[in-house]
């Protein structure tokens, strides 16, 4: 028995990093899965899971078009017949300064992390309200509502708008059924921390990589397949009580009163 048996769920950011950790996981559960990104990578990924046994769909959609989301749930609702569970996890980050960063980076984050969600929760929810309840969960980050460091300004406050987003829809969606959660990950090993490190370091990547696992207490980065697990758990009906919560999941990298007493 699966946590997600007999549930339809729509992934973002589906084709690699967290998202590819959080489909895996929702299939392993029992699901079935509804694997999205922007690229055409997603659809190979969705192929591999199907040689596996699972059942996936693949499907294209770049988040910042409401029309493309609205083809993703409608793709989804066909393909399985309802939708349970969505599972807002496509982002990105690119570092700037604010001082001299262009008003394009600062809106390719708005676009992707902020309104990305948006559309595709407006375009999704209405399917889960058909199916009697649900469970959205959202990746926002520990940066922005909890931590920062410099060049994350764009990225920081698209991520901390998530939180509010959350906790905003939660409430409004609780009379329809529909919990909403999201979980704010540290460090975990992705493409994406793996392009920052090599942006910080070129000469040596993996030592930014040791540097981050080094300030992080349990002394390693994250899995994307932890962050499924616990996706998992957020939307299925274990968690039947939650709603609204940010759940942190970082090894404990935000809880050090400073990076280097007590070592
Ligand atoms: N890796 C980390 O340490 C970390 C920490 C906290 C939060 N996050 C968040 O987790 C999420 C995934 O991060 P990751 O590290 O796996 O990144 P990644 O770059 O490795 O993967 C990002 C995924 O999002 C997809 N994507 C990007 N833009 C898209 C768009 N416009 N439409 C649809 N899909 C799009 C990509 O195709 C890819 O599948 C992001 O929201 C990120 O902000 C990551």
């Amino acid at each position: 028995m699966g946590r997600l048996d007999g549930k339809v769920a729509v992934v973002t950011g589906a084709s690699k990093g967290i998202g590819s950790g959080i489909a895996t996981v929702f299939a392993q559960e029992g699901a079935k899965v509804v694997a999205a990104a922007r690229g055409e990578e997603v659809l190979g990924f969705a192929a591999k899971l199907r040689e596996a046994g699972f059942d996936v769909t693949g499907v294209r959609c770049d988040v910042s078009s409401y029309d493309d989301c609205a083809r993703m749930a409608e793709t989804a609702e066909e393909a399985y017949g309802h939708v349970d569970i969505l599972d807002c996890n496509a982002g990105i980050c690119v570092l700037d300064d604010f001082l001299t960063g262009s008003d394009t980076w600062r809106d390719s984050h708005i676009d992707i992390n902020i309104k990305g969600v948006w559309n595709a929760c407006k375009a999704v929810a209405p399917f889960i309200v058909k199916a009697g309840g649900g469970a959205i969960v959202i990746t926002s980050s520990v940066t922005g509502d909890m931590v920062a460091d410099p060049g994350e300004v764009a990225y920081a406050t698209t991520k901390a708008a998530l939180v509010g987003f959350t906790k905003a829809l939660a409430r409004e969606l609780a009379p329809k059924n529909i919990r909403v959660n999201c979980i704010c990950p540290g460090y975990v090993r992705t493409p994406l921390v793996e392009g920052m490190a090599k942006q910080s370091d070129p000469d040596d990547p993996e030592r930014a990589i040791r540097a981050i696992a080094s300030a992080v207490p349990l002394g390693r980065l994250g899995t994307p397949e932890e962050c499924g697990k616990l996706c998992a758990f957020l939307a299925s009906d274990d968690a039947s009580y939650l709603t609204g919560i940010q759940a942190v999941i970082d090894g404990g990298s935000t809880l050090p009163e400073t990076t280097s007493m007590g070592q």
